[in-house]
């Protein structure tokens, strides 16, 4: 395998390559300028997650409300024909690895004699994450050869090792928070860099009832609106700007026409944005919202679909009783 440009650092026995381009500074404020001054403004969803944010989702993961965590995870555990996967030699490559539990879920279905075959890449944006989540790793599956990869896997996906027959993961309904015009060019993308012969394990939201789809996002000890509202720290850092949570209320509804969960933070006083170093500014009138994050659901269809954009053949989807979360298989 050429990894001739990454910047290599190990932890522990693992490997990590890091591609991750330098972003100027000044190219993230003026991305915040203008979502901010966009009409109805909004934030881009990836900046939920600094360390507070990372570790407000953790949290989330584990709600009474939030149900695809647990879900996935049942799913993942009780699916026994996981097993019979094509395991001998298989590279797994995890996208948005963050903590180690889905994964370990699935590596507890190889058996025994093929584990020191397959090899594991988690990939993630936070260098850290995947440090940590190798660390765990390497203690239940010693055997494992770890190769971390961290990049941006919406834009870099082409430094994804094509070499060896992959098993992509991509866990978690992640890809309900692309639209779908990014979804549809994720899957084209994800599509080139399969072989025939890889796989690819992907988990979807189903599309359910408004009432527990909306009680997932609003729960009660309000820990979806804390995790929404640390979006405006991290926007006060990276711009500059005094914006203040107490200024805005938590929103969340599901929007039955589109398919997906809104997040937005409502203003309930004027606030005025000032930007650190610029003369610009914006006024955000009370009442009005802030666009945070769109959760897309989805149905039988969209599974499909998503698999023609891939050029991929949809194997075998596998549910839980409810139907309420999905982990389809596909295969190139
Ligand atoms: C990461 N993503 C799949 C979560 C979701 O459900 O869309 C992010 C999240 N937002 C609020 N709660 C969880």
């Amino acid at each position: 395998m050429n990894f001739s440009t990454g910047k290599s650092v190990s932890v522990g026995e693992t490997e990590i390559l890091n591609y991750l381009p330098e972003i100027g500074m000044d190219r993230v404020r003026e991305e915040i300028i203008r979502s901010l001054s966009a009409r109805p403004p909004m934030i881009p969803a990836k900046f939920f997650y600094d360390e507070r944010g990372s570790e407000l989702f953790e949290e989330i993961t584990g709600l009474e409300e939030y149900y695809p965590t647990r879900t996935e995870k049942r799913i993942l555990a009780s699916s026994g024909e996981l097993a019979e996967l094509p395991w001998h030699d298989l590279h797994i490559v995890e996208l948005g690895s963050g903590d180690a539990s889905k994964i370990s879920l699935l590596l507890d279905h190889i058996p025994e004699k093929e584990r020191k075959s397959v090899k594991y890449f988690p990939v993630d944006i936070s260098q850290s994450a995947i440090g940590r989540s190798a660390e765990v790793l390497k203690k239940r599956f010693p055997e494992m050869q770890i190769t971390g990869i961290v990049i941006d896997y919406f834009h870099q996906l082409g430094r994804i090792p094509v070499q060896g027959r992959k098993l992509i993961c991509f866990f978690g309904s992640t890809i309900g928070n692309f639209d779908p015009r990014e979804r549809e060019q994720f899957m084209r993308m994800l599509g080139e860099i399969m072989r025939p012969g890889d796989l690819l394990l992907l988990g979807l939201d189903m599309v359910k009832e408004k009432e527990v789809l909306e009680k997932a996002y609003n729960d009660r000890q309000g820990v979806t609106a804390a995790f929404n509202k640390n979006i405006l720290h991290v926007v006060n850092r990276l711009a500059g700007t005094q914006l203040n949570p107490d200024d805005f209320e938590h929103v969340a509804f599901f929007n039955e026409q589109e398919r997906r969960i809104e997040m937005h933070l409502r203003a309930v006083r004027e606030v005025t944005v000032r930007f650190g170093g610029k003369n610009t500014e914006v006024k955000i009138p009370a009442g009005e919202t802030i666009h945070t994050e769109n959760s897309y659901k989805f149905n039988r269809d969209d599974i499909r679909q998503n698999g023609c954009w891939a050029g991929l053949e949809l194997r075998k989807v596998f549910t839980d009783e409810k139907g309420w979360f999905s982990l389809a298989w596909y295969a190139k």
